[in-house]
């Protein structure tokens, strides 16, 4: 088998368990007799000349990296390079650029680490210049199609469900509804997951339409029962009930934010209960990966490796049914993993009483 130089990226917002991945692409690849080049910020790295690049090595990379959060190689989740924003605020197609620092680079192939906008991104990038491209999904969103686990999700669960454990005794202490906002964007897994698993009252998540009287209700009967706290889990793209979003503009970007805080102030208005707000925000990205994504970031990147070796592109490597499987990149491009309304996890909380405000 000839020798092989690959390259690594990460692209899109960093989560547990990209390094441990990175460490598996690299030390399967390196074990192979082959070089493995990790290409810095994403394809903000392939822009630069010379490329942004490091020299990846099995000894570099060692166990600590299985626990380490974040990503060494950087990451972006701006600068889409077909659209990429210029300081007089227009936008220009760089992704001739972008191919261009690959071709520098002598690569066989490329591995990319992303969510579903990157991976989308990354595949255009290869279709245009003949780049042989397989991706792995991370996201802590979980929204990636195909797969029933990206790398960082679960770490992301286990961020919320302890900060639920810590909100719950203080919410006891005082006689209050704690409302927690987390992640996700359009995607409720993690508010569902850790809602479930934290012992929430109620859930809200973009999936399933709620009323504020519905939610006022369940406040109101738990407090008619005697118990004198409440936690509520919001996924950050739940909207209004008016029907808004609740965004804002952040570095140019609109980011969701600011939901938590206008349940708190509805629901204390309506209920009357003293109610506090804690927005879970970036924490839920840069903890150390739970075991489930290290083995998770350490099966997909061997299998990466396995696929450039069979000479199979242009696909992702994906959790399914207990596996790890490969899927077509075309399946995913322009798909979400959403909650499934009426899956096994929705039906589970609903039999335990837990509210979706619908
Ligand atoms: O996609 C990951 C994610 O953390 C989302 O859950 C969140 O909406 C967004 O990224 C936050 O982006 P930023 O890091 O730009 O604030």
């Amino acid at each position: 088998m000839a020798k092989k130089r690959i390259g690594i990226l990460t692209s899109g917002g960093d989560c547990a368990g990209l390094n441990a991945c990175i460490r598996a692409v690299t030390h399967h690849a390196c074990h192979k007799g082959w070089d493995v080049t990790g290409i810095l910020y994403g394809t903000a790295g392939l822009m630069r000349r010379p490329p942004a690049i490091m020299e990846l090595t099995p000894d570099m990379l060692d166990t600590s990296y299985l626990r380490r959060a974040g990503t060494i190689l950087g990451t972006i989740n701006t600068g889409d390079p077909f659209a990429f924003p210029m300081p007089d605020g227009s936008l220009m197609d760089r992704s001739a650029e972008v191919i261009e620092g690959y071709r520098q680079l002598n690569l066989d192939a490329l591995i990319g680490i992303g969510g579903d906008g990157s991976l989308a991104i990354l595949r255009r990038l290869a279709q245009q210049g003949g780049i042989d491209f397989v991706g792995v999904p991370k996201t802590i969103d979980n929204d990636v199609a195909q797969t029933e686990n990206a790398i960082g999700y679960a770490t992301a669960v286990q961020v919320a469900i302890e900060a639920l454990d810590r909100l719950q005794p203080t919410a006891a202490s005082h006689d209050r509804v704690m409302v927690l906002e987390v992640m996700g964007r359009d995607a409720g897994h993690i508010a569902l997951n850790a809602g479930i698993s934290g012992g929430a009252d109620v859930i809200l998540i973009p999936e399933i339409p709620y009323s504020l009287e519905k939610v006022a209700e369940k406040i109101r009967a738990i407090r008619a029962g005697g118990r004198n706290f409440g936690l509520i889990v919001v996924a950050e793209a739940v909207k209004t009930a008016g029907g808004d979003a609740v965004t804002r503009s952040l570095s140019g970007q609109t980011r969701y934010g600011g939901i938590g805080q206008y349940l708190g102030d509805s629901l204390g208005e309506l209920t009357g209960a003293e109610v506090r707000v804690t927005v879970l925000g970036h924490v839920q990205r840069g903890a150390e990966a739970v075991p489930q994504d290290r083995l998770l970031a350490t099966v997909f990147g061997t299998k990466a490796v396995d696929l450039i070796d069979e000479g199979r592109f242009d696909r992702m490597v994906a959790w399914q049914n207990r596996r790890v499987v490969d899927v077509p990149l075309a399946d995913i491009v322009n798909h979400s993993h959403q909650v499934d309304p009426d899956g096994p996890l929705m039906r589970s909380a609903r039999q335990l009483g837990i509210s979706f405000g619908d």
